[in-house]
């Protein structure tokens, strides 16, 4: 992992918050932010149970904070019951029950708005579609749907009635769905007759048909969301319209209260082996955070338009899409479709022709828009924005500069946001109005997160700009529960490493003078692609899947726009092609993937050898592929290798 840890970046610029921004900001001084900092250290269970008080509303209010009885599971605020749909919209209703909840702009322009009574009324509409199905608190849910109100008002119904919604993204192949249907053992699908994405329908219940074709065993009903109006197939007692399923539905559903703990959602995402993990969060603890988030890292206040154009499909897209924004009672943007439709200024046509306020996209996106020159964003009256954030990956300076000044005009704070499917919400990131941003940087973990750098005995890191392992010292409460189905998996990959003392994100990490983190990456073998996450056994898993597949190895390699590209190598039953080469075949491959996984996981380069690299252990050197992916110098010994040849033919040379 050294190579990992190694740090290069130096980046010294800070950016300290405008007097005028800090001004109106929820929190507008480090003394402020340093207050927050000291009630947390002083009493942690204390700070967030009052935070759990303060800014949900209980069915029956809890009496315990934090409970460590069953370390590593850790449960907060258990004896009290809540609903998390009910405090995203119910409790706005007396005062903001005609407030615009959702903007909704489709690709091809259409425009819709829901109003908080009008959110409300859907959301009940449906969830009592789903009870008359035989939906009931517990049952999981998949959802597999394109960016429309509907996907939040199929997660808020699954909320409300106490149902645990696995949310996949509709760029997943109808295989992913297949094991993630399976993996969760769901009883129904909601999904659409397609969605818009690039100017072209994305078959989304051509997938599910796909899918439930070859198994789902579990699945009684699929819900279809009329939104292309494009011919589908319709199964017969098996699917249902969403239209056929609201009709006649009272537009008042009871909350189920639930537990604290009891699982809110489930949502799959790649770790070091080829199955894609289901993470457990639970609902009131993962909530809390959501909501302190939106306060302290988006400062939202009711005059915001919030645009976060992350899909569904992400937690990005949960926390900052389909709960925190309406838990904070603030009016949230959904985009349907592609950045480039009908050409790159589609997004800053939308902040402009929509007034948003805070943007919040990841760093591939913007290294893509960058690319696309100033000419874009300078069309677009972009003076309504105050905030802008990222997420994902980490941002590289030149691409921070871009965002400050071509879209923020030097005067929006950037807020680089550090967290994960797992943490549920923003873990480590500035707070706008309270700190001096440096480009590249996720600045200090927030209040009542323990975030620390250690080394490999577990010890913090003190010297300033030493890398090492990102972890969390003491559990929160929007710390993912458990993997779904693989309470083992959860122990040995969060928890295994310091013996069960910290979590343990996965990500290397060093600290500056001033005590800054600085993401470096992952030190597990997953990969960052465009800002998802997969894993590299799971795109060679599927490589072997293809029958002319005997063996791949799977690494990444620097992209400028993408973050990291997928570079495999593969070793084919039967001979190696001539020269190495087979574009015919590098097609088949790169679609195969497409179709196994999603087209994210398509491989950017695919390298024919007669072999792998290995150890005489039989361990495949990733390390040394790695170099030769990013056509760096061999400088490891190699003598070790049965067959030195091989090294020509990895490197493309023969
Ligand atoms: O490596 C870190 C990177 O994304 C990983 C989490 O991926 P995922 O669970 O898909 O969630 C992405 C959205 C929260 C992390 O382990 N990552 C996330 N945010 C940043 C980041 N790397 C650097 N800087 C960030 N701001």
């Amino acid at each position: 992992m050294s190579e990992n840890i190694d740090s290069i970046l130096q980046e010294n610029r800070q950016f300290p918050p405008s007097a005028e921004f800090a001004e109106n900001a929820r929190i507008g001084s480090p003394e402020q932010l340093e207050a927050l900092y000291r009630q947390a250290e002083e009493d942690y269970e204390g700070f967030w149970m009052q935070l759990a008080r303060d800014e949900m509303d209980w069915h029956t209010p809890f009496t315990t904070g934090l409970d460590s009885s069953n370390a590593p599971h850790y449960a907060w605020f258990t004896d009290g019951r809540i609903n998390v749909s009910y405090n995203c919209i119910d409790r706005h209703l007396a005062t903001k029950g005609n407030q615009t909840a959702i903007i909704f702009e489709g690709e091809p322009g259409d425009i819709e708005t829901l109003t908080y009574r009008q959110l409300h009324d859907r959301v009940c509409q449906f969830a009592n579609g789903l009870k008359k199905q035989g939906i009931k608190k517990g049952d999981r849910v998949v959802i597999y749907m394109p960016m429309t109100p509907e996907a939040v008002i199929a997660m808020q119904a699954c909320a409300r009635i106490g149902a645990i919604h696995s949310v996949v993204f509709g760029g997943f192949s109808a295989a992913s769905l297949k094991d993630r249907i399976e993996d969760a053992g769901a009883r129904m699908v909601i999904t659409a007759d397609g969605g818009n994405r690039g100017g072209k329908i994305v078959e989304l219940k051509a997938a599910t048909d796909e899918a439930l074709g070859k198994g789902c065993a579990s699945i009684e009903h699929v819900v279809v969301l009329k939104r292309t109006d494009h011919n589908v197939g319709i199964v017969e007692g098996r699917d249902i319209w969403w239209d056929d399923l609201v009709a006649g539905q009272a537009s008042e559903c009871e909350p189920e209260w639930v537990e604290s703990e009891h699982p809110l959602f489930l949502l799959y995402t790649s770790g070091s082996t080829g199955k894609p993990k289901g993470i457990q969060h639970s609902t009131a603890g993962y909530l809390l955070n959501s909501i302190m988030t939106m306060k302290w890292v988006f400062d939202i206040n009711d005059k915001d338009i919030f645009w976060c154009t992350a899909d569904v499909g992400w937690i990005t897209g949960h926390s900052y899409v389909a709960y925190g924004p309406l838990a904070t009672g603030s009016t949230l943007l959904m985009y349907e479709g592609a950045p480039n439709v009908p050409d790159f200024g589609r997004f800053w046509k939308i902040c402009q022709d929509h007034k948003v306020t805070i943007f919040y996209t990841a760093p591939t996106a913007i290294r893509a828009l960058m690319k696309q020159g100033d000419d874009f964003p300078n069309a677009y009256d972009l003076s309504s924005l105050r905030l802008l954030g990222t997420v994902g990956e980490p941002i590289n300076p030149e691409a921070w500069m871009w965002y400050h000044k071509t879209i923020g005009k030097e005067r929006c704070p950037i807020v680089d946001t550090w967290w994960q499917t797992e943490t549920g919400s923003h873990a480590i990131a500035p707070i706008p109005g309270a700190t001096a941003t440096k480009p590249g940087s996720c600045t200090r973990p927030l209040p009542g997160i323990a975030a620390d750098v250690v080394d490999k005995d577990g010890n913090p890191i003190t010297e300033p700009n030493q890398g090492g392992f990102l972890v969390i010292k003491k559990p929160w409460p929007s710390m993912l529960r458990t993997v779904w189905g693989d309470d083992k998996r959860y122990q040995d990959t969060y928890w295994g490493e310091f013996d069960n003392r910290y979590y343990v994100a996965g990500d290397s990490a060093r600290k500056d003078a001033d005590g800054y983190f600085w993401i470096m990456g992952r030190i597990d073998d997953v990969l960052n692609v465009s800002g998802h996450r997969l894993g590299t056994m799971e795109v060679e898993s599927a490589l072997v899947a293809h029958e002319r597949v005997a063996e791949a190895a799977v690494v990444g390699r620097p992209d400028e726009v993408k973050g990291e590209a997928i570079f495999a190598y593969v070793v084919l039953r039967g001979p190696r092609p001539a020269g190495g080469v087979d574009e015919a075949l590098t097609k088949e491959l790169r679609n195969w993937v497409a179709k196994e996984i999603g087209p994210i996981a398509k491989p950017d380069d695919i390298r024919y050898a007669d072999n792998l690299p290995k150890t005489r252990s039989g361990k495949i050197m990733r390390r040394l592929l790695r170099t030769i992916a990013k056509g760096e110098k061999i400088t490891s010994d190699t003598s070790t290798l049965e067959n030195e040849a091989i090294l020509d033919q990895l490197q493309g040379k023969a």
